[in-house]
């Protein structure tokens, strides 16, 4: 117990240093039942840092102390406002964890004091909620309310695990795993209540019969018709999700690219998996990137903000700034006008983001109004059962219990 609580520490410091997490944490917490006090903690700490910040400095006469400090107090804050643990032993662990021993007293203190007065409710929604301020603002200047407060509200719950049944190899309805059921909205997927051990060594993974992929992402290639045998580009290819999934619907001539080498080797580890067979894996920059062959489709889930995935990765939402979006939202409308050349007439380029951004959603697929048609994919949504903002070029999916925010324009070519 004292020695899981040391390894929560260090991985919470780490990840407050670097914002990411290694490989370390999951093999230490992810998957195991006994060890979800601890998982729950570190991503409770990450989930809830503004408030438990908030929280803390209002009992700090300097609020300047030590990040290690500040990580002790956030897990005890934490503790002590969303567990059920006795106070007392969280406090006495809290202290015992303090290395210098003039923070020992401060650390006491702080924590005494929040047990005392409990949970306070703040009035601000970006605390309530535990957001930082300037990204509640920005979205209040272009979302529509109800999409913000669902969106902040889902961030603060865990996701389940979703997957992707292979329907090349086997129907959903004859996959039998237990504490899974169908995703309300793929077709595809399917819904994981608890998962009791490491999914990579189910049977069904092993076999190719299941990819793990969100269910947003599974949408996104069921809004494309693919004919057999024509020609696709995946030009943000890596890990390979959308990838393979072309490749279940479809034999079509596949193109693989991504700029991370080390990410090529996991989408090749998939194909081999899955026992599927792209034409060509590439490993070019996709705004430089020169093809001598032309396509059918292109897909460009290109690199973005990902304030989408805050459910999975809370640590994001405190590692964006709008210059950011500004910067993301140049580099895939270089990557999208380059490839561009390389669409056929009446080809279709299919542009995604898990992000919640004007710059990098409505703002950079603007860029081709003057060259494509921008087909209205809204009657296709709804088939899912997917409620979205309509920008008049894309979609934006509305979050829920398992769909994560993301954003789809598909658009058809007209002009070069
Ligand atoms: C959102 S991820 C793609 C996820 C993938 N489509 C899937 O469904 O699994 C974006 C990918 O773009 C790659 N990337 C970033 N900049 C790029 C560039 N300039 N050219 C090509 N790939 C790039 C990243 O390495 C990353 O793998």
């Amino acid at each position: 117990m004292k020695s899981d609580l040391i390894i929560a520490y260090r991985l919470l410091r780490k990840k407050f240093k670097s914002g990411i997490f290694s490989t370390e944490f999951y093999s230490a917490f992810s998957y195991v039942e006994e060890k979800a006090f601890f998982k729950n903690l570190i991503f409770g700490v990450l989930r809830y840092q503004d408030y438990l910040d908030w929280i803390i400095n209002s009992f700090l006469k300097n609020k300047e102390i030590p990040p290690s400090i500040r990580t002790i107090l956030r897990m005890g804050t934490f503790q002590i406002l969303f567990t059920n643990k006795p106070n007392y032993l969280i406090v006495n662990e809290m202290v015992d964890l303090v290395e210098k021993k003039s923070f020992k007293g401060l650390v006491n203190a702080v924590l005494r004091k929040i047990s005392k007065i409990g949970y306070i409710e703040p009035k601000e929604i970006h605390l309530k909620f535990s957001h930082p301020k300037w990204l509640v603002e920005y979205w209040k200047s272009f979302l529509p309310i109800d999409y913000i407060i669902k969106m902040l509200e889902l961030n603060q719950k865990p996701l389940k695990t979703t997957a992707r049944v292979n329907i090349k190899k086997i129907e959903r309805d004859n996959i039998k795993i237990s504490n899974s059921s169908f995703t309300s909205h793929s077709p595809v997927g399917i819904v994981f209540e608890k998962i009791e051990k490491n999914p990579w060594e189910f049977e069904e993974y092993k076999k190719g019969l299941i990819t793990y992929q969100s269910e947003s992402s599974q949408i996104i290639p069921l809004l494309v018709d693919f004919k057999k045998d024509e020609y696709v580009l995946d030009a943000c290819a890596a890990p390979g999700g959308k990838a393979t999934h072309i490749l279940e619907l479809q034999d079509v001539n596949l193109y693989v690219n991504d700029i991370e080498k080390e990410r090529i080797k996991i989408l090749e580890e998939q194909f081999k998996r899955l026992n599927l067979k792209p034409k060509k894996i590439l490993n070019y920059d996709a705004q430089k990137i020169k093809l001598n062959d032309f396509f059918d489709k292109i897909f460009v889930d290109v690199p973005c903000s990902s304030l989408g995935t805050a459910r999975r990765n809370p640590e994001v939402l405190r590692r964006q700034s709008k210059e950011n979006f500004q910067k993301l939202s140049k580099i895939q409308q270089k990557i999208i006008s380059n490839l561009w050349k390389n669409l056929k007439k009446h080809g279709l380029m299919v542009y995604s983001t898990c992000t919640v951004t004007i710059e990098e959603n409505k703002n950079t697929v603007n860029q081709l109004k003057s060259l494509g048609e921008f087909l209205d994919i809204r009657n296709q949504l709804e088939q899912f059962g997917i409620k979205y903002i309509w920008d008049g070029y894309g979609a934006l999916f509305y979050p829920d219990e398992t769909l994560t925010p993301f954003y789809v324009s598909i658009i058809r070519k007209i002009k070069e």
